[in-house]
């Protein structure tokens, strides 16, 4: 149907006839002659319609944007004056021969440039935004991105596998997406929230290594990072310790931005252990682009009078922190009230602070409410170890340690936005020696802070059942500019072992093997060793994009109340295909 792409033509093709074929990006009528912008995925060219050629000039002066036509033309320089010196094809025409016309458009619901469109319509019309060239650019980079990981792990051996979509429960602690079965009325498939549990199987199989470029459904509360199916790439590895996946992984993903954003990441990628990540940013995936830490404060309140920090102090589940802001001296009470609420959000009680008005004077050149309350080696201790200068705020947080944690790191983050403190580039990553269980308050029992077949540190084991708090796992995550972009572990591959954990996590034997007793099972016939990983593409791929939402690199994403706009997914269906499926509902309330 076509000889060129509207983009590639050159200088070198004047004089040529060509046969084009695209999208009518705008029509221009300059009294006689009618220039259409053609547009097909390459780019696009002026083409020029004359009333000397009737029967092409009707269809170019018919013609609408979005229209599709097919054209054959001569190809000519533009005439002297009249280049567009913005545009790659900007110094040539297509003088039409034969214009056709493949295909009409309605007038559209916004304009392909239009700048402003609302993200419900444009999930709406999905089909047109996607036409967009924003949409065209990070879909394509998208597809770089995925083709460039596969590529490395296929010329290092990994075997790509698919595993079913239609399964059972994985337990990595979202809800499930349940599908119902026709075939066993009252009974359900769950849909797979990674593919945890086969890709170990796998290993017990002996591909040794795997990856899949894998889709994973968790219904759980969505943001802008988080969808309710996304894709994963995800490996598994047999006979490696940890340090041989990290330094794979670290390559991949190296490559990876160096092939296709021309970025070159740190060689080797830092560490940073769970507990230093938490005690200096509040959090387990820290942003390193911002340069503001937490302070510990906790010893040196103990003895104080204010009670809001001696409290905590004295209380080993709580912590007292600081943040320093530099220059912050300049923010204004209601600023300062703005963040005391923000803080709240995440279950903060105040925001204590001090300004530093002159950090040479001691007490006499701060200013703050709670001063009285500090005797003078604290107000020193408070400087000397959040290095306050002249001209800072520093900002108190005392509270249970996961309130502080929380509001703090989160704090951290939104001042170093509004004071211009996040450095552009790119800071990776890799946060390690995490705990293997975590304490669910609520549940009244240990939970795992990764998945249960995450092994247990060499060494801690006889703290299993003695302290399992204290006891470190076998994982790592890798967190890019405050994103987790990967995580995964070396995996339990001795029974007795898995067993125990289970136990730990109080997964009775029953339970477990209702729950996975397949991995169980495989475990017992020569499991090797083995770990892996998981990347969330869709978060690799908007950051590598530089858009802010995942959504924007997902061809047909869902709302943040877990809805497809397009298709108006999920829907209501016919009392027949329930009872097909052995359903009944029950009456909604209004
Ligand atoms: P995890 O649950 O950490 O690990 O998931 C791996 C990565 O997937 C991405 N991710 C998401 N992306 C978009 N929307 C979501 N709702 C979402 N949830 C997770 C994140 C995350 O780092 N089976 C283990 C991996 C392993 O141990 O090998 C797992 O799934 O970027
Ligand atoms: P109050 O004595 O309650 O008036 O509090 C004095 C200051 O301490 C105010 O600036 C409060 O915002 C702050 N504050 C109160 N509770 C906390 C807390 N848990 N952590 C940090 N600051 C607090």
């Amino acid at each position: 149907m076509r000889t060129h792409l509207c983009g590639k033509l050159n200088r070198a093709d004047v004089d040529q006839i060509v046969c084009l074929a695209g999208w009518v990006l705008n029509r221009r009528d300059h009294g006689g002659v009618i220039f259409i912008d053609l547009r097909d995925r390459s780019g696009r060219i002026q083409v020029v319609a004359d009333p000397d050629i009737p029967a092409s000039f009707s269809v170019a002066d018919s013609a609408r944007n979005e229209y599709v036509l097919s054209v054959r033309g001569r190809v000519r320089v533009r005439p002297e004056g009249t280049a567009n010196e913005g545009l790659a094809t900007g110094q040539i025409e297509v003088m039409a021969e034969e214009i056709k016309l493949l295909s009409r458009s309605e007038p559209l619901p916004f304009q392909m440039d239009e700048e402003e469109i609302g993200e419900s319509t444009r999930l709406k019309y999905r089909f047109l935004d996607l036409r967009r060239p924003g949409m065209q650019s990070t879909i394509r980079a998208r597809h770089r991105i995925v083709s460039n990981l596969r590529q490395f792990l296929e010329q290092r051996e990994f075997v790509e596998i698919e595993t079913p979509v239609l399964t059972r429960s994985t337990p990595e602690g979202a809800r499930d997406y349940l599908v119902p079965s026709r075939t066993h009325p009252g009974e359900f498939f769950a849909l797979p929230q990674s593919p945890q549990l086969f890709k170990q199987l796998l290993m017990v199989s002996g591909f040794e290594r795997y990856f899949q470029i894998a889709r994973c459904f968790r219904d759980e509360d969505l943001r802008a990072d988080r969808q309710p199916e996304f894709t994963q790439l995800d490996i598994e590895m047999s006979f490696v310790d940890e340090q041989e996946v990290m330094n794979l992984v670290e390559q991949l993903v190296r490559d990876c931005f160096r092939n296709v954003i021309h970025v070159e990441l740190p060689d080797p990628l830092p560490r940073m252990s769970y507990h230093e990540a938490v005690a200096r940013y509040g959090t387990d995936r820290p942003d390193l682009r911002i340069d503001l830490e937490l302070t510990e404060l906790t010893d040196l309140m103990r003895d104080v009078e204010f009670k809001v920090f001696s409290g905590p102090a004295n209380d080993a589940k709580s912590r007292v922190a600081a943040l320093r802001v530099p220059g912050g001296n300049r923010l204004t009470r209601a600023q300062i009230d703005q963040y005391t609420e923000f803080v709240g959000q995440y279950g903060a009680r105040g925001l204590a602070y001090i300004k530093v008005n002159d950090a040479s004077l001691g007490r006499s050149g701060l200013q703050s409410a709670i001063l009285k309350f500090l005797p003078d080696e604290v107000l020193s201790g408070i400087l000397e170890r959040t290095g306050a200068k002249t001209g800072d705020l520093i900002l108190f947080g005392a509270d249970r340690a996961a309130v502080v944690n929380d509001a703090l790191g989160a704090l951290r983050l939104e001042v170093g936005a509004a004071m211009g403190l996040v450095d552009p580039g790119w800071k990776p990553l890799w946060v390690v020696d995490f705990p293997l269980v975590e304490w669910d308050e609520p549940g009244h029992r240990w939970q795992a802070l990764h998945h249960p077949f995450t092994s247990p540190k060499p060494g801690h084991q006889a703290l299993l059942e003695s302290d399992p708090g204290q006891v470190f796992s076998r994982a790592y995550d890798m967190v890019l500019n405050g994103t987790e972009i990967g995580g995964g572990s070396i995996r339990i591959h001795d029974p007795v072992l898995q067993e125990k954990i289970l136990k730990v996590l109080g997964i009775g034997a029953d339970e477990a093997r209702v729950k996975f007793g397949f991995l169980l099972e495989g475990l017992k016939y020569g499991a090797p060793p083995h770990g892996g990983i998981a990347f969330g593409i869709d978060r690799l791929a908007a950051m590598m994009c530089g858009v802010e939402s995942i959504r924007d690199v997902i061809a047909f994403p869902k709302t943040q109340k877990a809805s497809c706009l397009l298709t108006e997914a999920p829907n209501q269906v016919g009392g027949r295909q329930l009872r097909d499926l052995g359903l009944q509902l029950k009456k909604q309330r209004q």
